[in-house]
């Protein structure tokens, strides 16, 4: 993967109101040569740049509605770059302002390690006994994997309806990379604990083999979300004490235990809405990346609403994308140079279209 070149003293030492009126003004001399699509992790200063905000699902979507716009601008990670390149056509340019924005989850499954997973399970089952399914944060080679092998994509706002699609295959089920998604969906769809066991891609096979991980139902692969493992069920256990009125609300990439002890779980969409959609004066704790806790905190001051950890949990690979790294960015776009485009090879990304179109039909 390329790495991201250093910025000028030219962007890195401009003064901040400075960069965001230049911002202003290269968006609007771009005009509708440009989209820029910005996730809900994003911090304000980019989020207010943004045509359209959304959940990965909702900006997969978006980005496939932009048929006219020679440029998307990704303000999200590298793994929701990709998706966009591969659904959209080649004459458009999917740009990630800053290419260190990756994701940690989605480098948990090697293109190696789930060959090796796939091999030995479908040895002993035989080829079509495994239907596999790749969570949205998994790299575009994953997807392609899956795409290949009958399997589907899913996002947290649709993995109950994809789990469903796939149950009805009536084939077992490797999910990967985040094994809370999959364990909390697959129990949600009325799969015990026992039949969903984990493959842990660092040990070798017949150490998995001896967990039974071939008699299960879902093979869940050992792969998790660093800033959602830090909610905890004691955070849950000390709000609730202090305040007995407050219903707490959890992304599904956080621990089972913690969602079950949760009142609602959803994408970040689905908590957006939720908490909209509640009464005023109601108390609300987030588990879930402290820009959005903090946006809705903002954007809803008739209600209480604080992160459900006391420490603060910030995807620092989304806070890579920052004003400088837009601008320089769209400077370099107006003036000619493509910079920092995300292009999927062709082979890669005809399989995993066929990944993600699947998805994209069920929800
Ligand atoms: P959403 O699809 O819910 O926005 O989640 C994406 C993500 O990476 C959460 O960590
Ligand atoms: Fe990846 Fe977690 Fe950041 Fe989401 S919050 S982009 S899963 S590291």
């Amino acid at each position: 993967m390329a790495t991201q070149v250093e910025l000028s003293p030219e962007y890195t030492n401009t003064q901040p109101d400075e960069v965001l009126e230049r911002i202003a003004a290269v968006r609007q001399r771009l005009g509708d040569r440009l989209v820029i699509l910005g996730h809900h992790y994003q911090c304000d200063d980019v989020v207010r740049f943004a045509d359209f905000t959304g959940d990965s699902f909702k900006l997969a979507r978006l980005a496939t509605e932009r048929p006219k716009a020679e440029f998307i601008v990704f303000c999200g990670v590298h793994f929701m770059a990709e998706s966009a390149d591969i659904l959209t056509p080649d004459s458009q340019k999917i740009i990630l302002p800053d290419l260190g924005a990756g994701c940690s989850m989605a480098d948990m499954a090697t293109m190696g390690q789930t060959e090796e997973a796939w091999n030995v399970l479908t040895e002993i089952h035989g080829p079509e006994s495994y239907l596999p399914i790749t969570y949205m944060n998994s790299s575009a080679a994953i997807k392609a994997f899956v795409g290949k092998n009958g399997g589907v994509v899913c996002t947290s706002s649709n993995a109950t309806t994809v789990y469903d699609w796939a149950l009805k295959q009536d084939k077992r089920i490797i999910f990967l990379p985040d094994q809370h998604l999959g364990r909390n969906v697959g129990f949600e769809m009325g799969i015990p604990l026992e039949d969903m066991i984990l493959w842990d891609p660092f040990k070798i096979a017949a150490d998995n083999l001896a967990t039974g991980v071939s008699d299960a139902r879902v093979v869940l692969w050992k792969g998790h979300c660093s800033v959602h493992e830090r909610f905890l069920v004691e955070h849950i256990d000390q709000l609730r004490k202090e305040q007995p009125d407050v219903q707490i609300i959890s992304h599904p990439e956080c621990t089972f235990d913690v969602i079950q002890k949760s009142d609602f779980s959803g994408s970040t969409e689905k908590i957006i809405k939720t908490i909209e959609a509640s009464k005023p004066g109601s108390k609300w704790a987030v588990g879930t990346e402290i820009n959005l806790v903090h946006r809705l905190a903002q954007q809803n001051p008739d209600k209480e609403i604080t992160s459900l950890s006391g420490i603060s949990c910030l995807c620092a690979t989304m806070y890579r994308i920052d004003p400088p790294h837009l601008l320089w960015a769209l400077e370099n776009l107006e003036a000619g140079n493509i910079v920092n485009q995300i292009s999927v090879d062709p082979e890669t990304s005809q399989w995993a279209k066929i990944a993600l179109d699947r998805m994209l039909s069920l929800a």
